[in-house]
C-alpha cells in the first residue's frame, strides 16, 4: 500500500488502538519507555520470503560489487590517482539512503563513497524490491544511474573534500539529494542536487553571513507539501528552515529558537508522512559518549522521532524521541565479526549505527524498508517490523493528551538503555564528591 494509508483506515487502526493494552509505556525521569527493542526488530525469515536472507534476518549488504563502482569511479579520477589506486581496497562505503519509485518499481538509492579516507563521491543506482542491485542503465531526469552524481567540487587536494553523507527524497514531483561539502569559502554547506536538472547549489542561513566558524551537517528533509522545502536544521528546539528559493535567496527560519550547536539527536532518515496523517516519523540518531569502565568513545544509534505539523498557524512539534534501537541481529555475522550479541563491543565494531533512510512502509503488513550505516563500512538494507504499531501507540497517546516527555529524552534513554551514567553528571558528581571529602578534611 507504499505511504498511501487512507484517512480512514488510519482512523480504524487507531479505534482499534485507543486502549494501549500491554504496551502502557514506563515513565523514565520524565520520558515514556514503550521497550523499543523487543517491539521494533529485524524480520526474520519465518514472516517473509525474501530471497536474500542473510543468517535468517531480512537484512543484507547492499553495493557489494565494489569493482563495479570502482570501474565507474576511475572515469572521475586523475590518471595518476587512478595508478595509485590499484584496486577498490582504498573504498569505503558509508551513508546508504533510499527512495521507492513507483512508477520503476525500483529502488533509487545513493552512497557515499570515501576514497583513500580522503575524498568522497556519491554513487547512485537502482535495487529491485528484493534489494539486489540492477545495473542497467537509465536517466532519472539528466541523471545517469547507476553513476557518479556529476557534482563540481571546489578542489578535491582539501581535505575531506567533496559531497558527504547523502540524504535522497522527493518533493514535488522531482528527486533531490541533500549533502554536506566544503564550499569554496572552504566552509563546510549544506548542498542540493538536483536529479531532474543535475544542479547543484549551497543552502545559505543568514547565520553565514556574519562572518563566524560553521560546519553544517545533518539538515533533515521535512516534506510536508508540494509547496515547501522543509528541513530540520537541528533537533535541539526542534528548529526548521524553509529553503524554498534557496536558489536564489537565504533559507528561513520558520520555527524553533536558534541554537547552533547539536545536543544528542542528531537528524537521520528524512521525515516520512505516517499514512495520511499530519504526523511525521523519521529515525534520526543518538550521538553520545558512551563509557563504562576502561570503555570510552563516541557511539551512535537510531532513534524514533516522531513531529506533529499543523498548518494555519503553522506548528511544528517534535513530540517523540524512542530509547535508542538495537538492531543487535545486525551487528553480528556476517555483518560484524562478532559471533553472538553478547560479544559486541561498543566501542569497537559495535560503534556505529544509523539509519538514513525510510525507502517504504507498508501499513497493513507492518514492514518497513530502511537503509544503515554500520561502522562508515558496510552498507545495509534492512526489513523491520513493529513501527507501525508503535508510532500509533505514541499517536494514540498524543491525540488524547497522555503523552509526555522531554527536548532530553534521548539522552536520558541512551543512558538508561546501556546502564552508564551522563559523563557530564558523573563529573559533577565527583567534583561535589571531592569537594565534600575537602570540606570534611577542612572541618578536622
Ligand atoms: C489516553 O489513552 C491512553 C492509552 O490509550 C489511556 O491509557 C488513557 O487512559 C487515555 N487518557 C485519556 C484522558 O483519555
Ligand atoms: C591516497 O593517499 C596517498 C597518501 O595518503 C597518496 O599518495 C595517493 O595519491 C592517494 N590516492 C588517491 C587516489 O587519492
Ligand atoms: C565466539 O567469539 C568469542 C570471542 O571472540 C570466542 O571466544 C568464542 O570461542 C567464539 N565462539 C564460537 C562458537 O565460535
Amino acid at each position: 500500500m507504499n505511504f498511501k494509508l487512507s484517512l480512514g483506515l488510519i482512523a480504524i487502526l487507531l479505534l482499534i488502538k485507543c486502549t494501549l493494552g500491554d504496551h502502557k509505556p514506563v515513565s523514565f525521569k520524565g520520558c515514556p519507555v514503550f521497550d523499543i527493542n523487543k517491539r521494533v526488530y529485524v524480520m526474520q525469515n519465518s514472516r517473509l520470503s525474501w530471497p536474500p536472507f542473510i543468517g535468517g534476518i531480512a537484512a543484507h549488504k547492499i553495493f557489494t560489487d565494489t569493482e563495479f563502482i570502482y570501474s565507474m569511479l576511475r572515469l572521475h579520477l586523475s590518471e595518476e590517482e587512478s595508478c595509485s589506486l590499484q584496486s577498490a581496497n582504498g573504498l569505503n562505503l558509508m551513508f546508504p539512503a533510499a527512495i521507492w519509485l513507483p512508477e520503476k518499481k525500483m529502488y533509487l538509492v545513493v552512497v557515499r563513497l570515501f576514497l583513500n579516507l580522503t575524498k568522497s563521491y556519491l554513487y547512485t543506482s537502482f535495487f529491485d524490491s528484493d534489494w539486489r542491485e540492477v545495473i542497467t542503465e537509465d536517466m532519472v531526469g539528466a541523471t545517469q544511474v547507476p553513476g557518479i552524481l556529476p557534482i563540481e567540487v571546489y578542489d578535491y587536494n582539501v581535505e575531506c573534500s567533496g559531497p558527504e553523507d547523502p540524504r535522497i527524497f522527493r518533493f514535488g514531483k522531482e528527486i533531490y539529494v541533500i549533502y554536506n561539502m566544503i564550499d569554496v569559502d572552504l566552509r563546510r554547506k549544506m548542498f542540493l542536487y538536483r536529479f531532474e536538472t543535475g544542479e547543484t547549489w549551497p543552502l545559505e542561513i543568514v547565520e553565514h553571513t556574519w562572518g563566524t566558524a560553521y560546519a553544517e551537517k545533518n539538515w533533515t528533509p521535512l516534506i510536508v507539501d508540494d509547496e515547501h522545502l522543509y528541513f530540520v536544521y537541528n533537533h535541539k528546539n526542534f528548529q526548521i528552515l524553509d529553503c524554498t528559493n534557496s536558489r536564489k535567496e537565504l533559507c528561513n527560519r520558520v520555527s524553533g529558537e536558534p541554537y547552533s550547536l547539536p545536543a544528542g539527536l542528531r537528524g537521520g532518515s528524512p521525515y516520512v508522512r505516517f499514512g495520511s496523517s499530519n504526523y511525521f516519523v523519521s529515525l534520526g540518531y543518538s550521538h553520545l559518549k558512551y563509557k563504562k569502565g576502561i570503555d570510552c568513545c563516541v557511539f551512535y544509534r537510531p532513534t524514533l522521532t516522531i513531529a506533529a505539523i499543523s498548518k494555519n498557524p503553522d506548528k511544528f512539534d517534535l513530540i517523540f524521541q524512542s530509547e535508542p534501537i538495537d538492531f543487535q541481529s545486525l551487528l553480528i555475522e556476517p555483518f560484524t565479526q562478532y559471533n553472538s550479541t553478547e560479544h559486541i563491543k561498543i566501542c569497537d565494531a559495535g560503534r556505529i549505527m544509523m539509519a538514513l533512510s525510510i525507502a517504504n512502509w507498508d501499513y497493513e503488513e507492518d514492514v518497513v524498508d530502511i537503509t544503515l550505516n554500520l561502522n562508515d563500512a558496510v552498507a545495509l538494507a534492512a526489513k523491520v517490523t513493529g513501527l507501525t504499531d508503535l508510532a500509533l501507540d505514541v499517536i494514540s497517546m498524543h491525540e488524547n493528551g497522555s503523552l509526555y516527555g522531554g527536548d532530553d529524552c534521548v539522552e536520558k534513554l541512551v543512558y538508561r538503555h546501556f546502564d552508564f551514567e551522563d559523563p557530564e553528571i558523573s563529573a559533577r558528581n565527583s567534583l561535589r564528591r571531592r569537594r565534600m571529602k575537602k570540606t570534611a578534611v577542612d572541618n578536622n
